[in-house]
């Protein structure tokens, strides 16, 4: 009996590691992925958001009203403070702080070593931290040019210095997996380091995009467009080999929208939730969506499509728009490109999810927003496009690889495909580097203007805010909105 007892136990303990292993990352709707870190000695824990937008690890050091966590500190024995202030800013928001160094280790990251690391202490914010976020600072995981900066200082990468004392570069690889269930909006996901030695053999990435430039994790987006296929697994399968049959191909790419969309830049952002456009690409890929879903009696108000508000619905939603193909120039080639097709289980995010059919007096809330917004000029593949599948990003190499995932949405990878010319060329993805040192300068002087787009996650959910709603009992075949713009209004088939 004992003996039973304790095999129960230890199998308990077991999959209990097992699943801590798998997760390592967490956040809540629309906040991005935080990772738990330790900094300093006696290690102080806090979580940081993984950002693949910015280059700089940059923790609050200074209480606030919004949350008592941060980094103390006079109780850090092994700080080193320079004092040199150093700042960034973001589209909203900015801080400022000093250039330190202090010994930073990652209790889920077993391969990587506690190395001395420069850090940011952030000691004065604005509109950066959100109220009642569980992070305290970001991660960035992007390379030298685009880390903070300030006069005679530049806070060098934490990667960096883990290359350093490995003597040798890693990888990282994000699998984000999104909600676990339709009633509990928070994600989870896992983020895990590789030197190049110790690969594992099922991490055999054959779609790859090369980094273009070495700053953000720039790259090549082709197209991205709608293909017509809907949620159903079966469907998915037929319509896509009709899909490869008659669409792919040189004509899919179309040239001046490629340029469009790499005409500023086009990143890998982590730290951003939607997949940003350029105006008017974002418009042709939301009025198409937008029709399909008029076409399947689903009535959402332009608020939702256009506007970046919330729409709520009583029950949770299953989404059978069309999904979301994004075309990334090929590693192999510069004449071939793949596609991740990303369902819209991805970009109909939800925000809140309340099940209150419990309770009384209250009905049962499921929120949902756009992932996908209008940027001006750049392009920034967001989480969104990367839930359900994974993501390696091999610094060193230069190149990005993604393969399907075992969690998270069904959203996939497929290709190769062959154009007849040099994508590179046509899309004109060839503006070089200039020389690293000049360029550190450029690129930073470029970043105070436009931002680094890592805090476009915080805007993300505020603005504009989540409608706030007067609740009431509905009669349950009712089914409208519950905002009071009747945001929804969702006819019966
Ligand atoms: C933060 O949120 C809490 C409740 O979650 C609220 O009591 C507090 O006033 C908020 N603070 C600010 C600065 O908005
Ligand atoms: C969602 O799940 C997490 C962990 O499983 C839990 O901490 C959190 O309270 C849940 N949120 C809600 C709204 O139930
Ligand atoms: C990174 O790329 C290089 C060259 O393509 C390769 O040798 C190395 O194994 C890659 N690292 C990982 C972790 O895949
Ligand atoms: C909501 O809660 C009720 C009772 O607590 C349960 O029967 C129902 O299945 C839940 N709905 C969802 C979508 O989980
Ligand atoms: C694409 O081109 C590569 C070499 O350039 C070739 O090996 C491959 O067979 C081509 N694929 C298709 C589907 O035409």
């Amino acid at each position: 009996m004992v003996f039973v007892v304790l095999i129960v136990i230890q199998t308990i303990l077991f999959l209990n590691r097992a699943i801590c292993d798998e997760f390592n990352l967490s956040g809540e709707a629309g906040q991005a992925y935080a990772l738990e870190v330790h900094v300093g000695h006696p290690p102080q824990k806090l979580n940081v958001l993984v950002d693949t937008g910015s280059a700089t690890l940059a923790i609050a050091s200074y209480p606030r009203k919004e949350n008592d966590i941060y980094f103390h500190t006079v109780s850090s024995s092994s700080l080193i403070n320079s004092g040199k202030q150093v700042q960034a800013k973001y589209s909203q928001g900015n801080w400022s702080g000093h250039l330190a160094s202090d010994f930073i280790s990652f209790p889920s990251l077993h391969l990587v070593p506690e190395v001395r690391s420069d850090i940011a202490l952030i000691t004065k914010s604005h509109k950066f931290f959100m109220n009642g976020s569980g992070w305290q600072g970001l991660l960035g995981l992007a390379y030298l040019p685009v880390a903070a900066w300030g006069d005679n200082a530049v806070v060098g990468p934490w990667l960096d210095f883990v290359d350093k004392i490995q003597k040798k570069p890693m990888s990282f690889l994000l699998k984000l997996c999104g909600t676990q269930s339709q009633t509990n909006a928070t994600h989870y996901g896992s983020f895990k380091m590789f030197g190049d030695d110790n690969v594992k053999p099922d991490n055999n990435f054959v779609f790859r995009t090369p980094i273009l430039r070495k700053r953000w994790y720039e790259v090549g987006v082709l197209s991205v467009r709608l293909l017509n296929y809907t949620n159903t697994k079966k469907d998915v399968i037929n319509n896509m080999e009709k899909d490869r049959n008659d669409t792919h191909g040189v004509s899919n790419i179309d040239i001046e929208s490629c340029r469009e969309l790499n005409s500023e830049k086009s990143i890998v952002d982590s730290g951003t939730t939607s997949i940003t456009l350029p105006n008017k690409i974002f418009r042709q890929v939301v009025d198409e969506l937008k029709g399909a879903a008029q076409n399947s009696n689903m009535l959402i108000l332009d608020e939702f499509w256009y506007r970046g508000e919330a729409a709520c619905w009583p029950e949770p939603q299953e989404w059978s728009l069309p999904w979301i193909g994004i075309d990334l120039l090929s590693y192999e080639a510069d004449n071939q490109y793949f596609t991740l097709e990303i369902p819209s289980q991805n970009f109909m995010r939800v925000v809140t999810a309340n099940n209150n059919s419990g309770g009384t007096g209250t009905v049962s809330e499921f929120c949902y927003k756009l992932g996908l917004e209008a940027s001006g000029k750049e392009t920034v593949l967001g989480y969104t496009a990367m839930e359900g599948l994974q993501v390696l990003f091999n610094r060193s190499a230069g190149w990005i690889g993604w393969q399907e995932s075992d969690c998270g949405s069904n959203a996939r990878v497929t290709g190769p495909y062959n154009a007849s010319t040099s994508l590179l060329l046509v899309c004109s993805l060839t503006r070089p580097l200039p020389d690293v040192n000049v360029s550190i300068k450029a690129a930073q002087w470029t970043l105070c203007v436009i931002s680094i787009v890592a805090a476009a996650v915080l805007v993300y959910l505020l603005a504009p805010c989540v409608k706030m709603f007067l609740i009431k009992p509905l009669p349950i075949a009712q089914q409208i909105s519950l905002s009071q713009a009747a945001l929804v209004e969702q006819e019966n088939a």
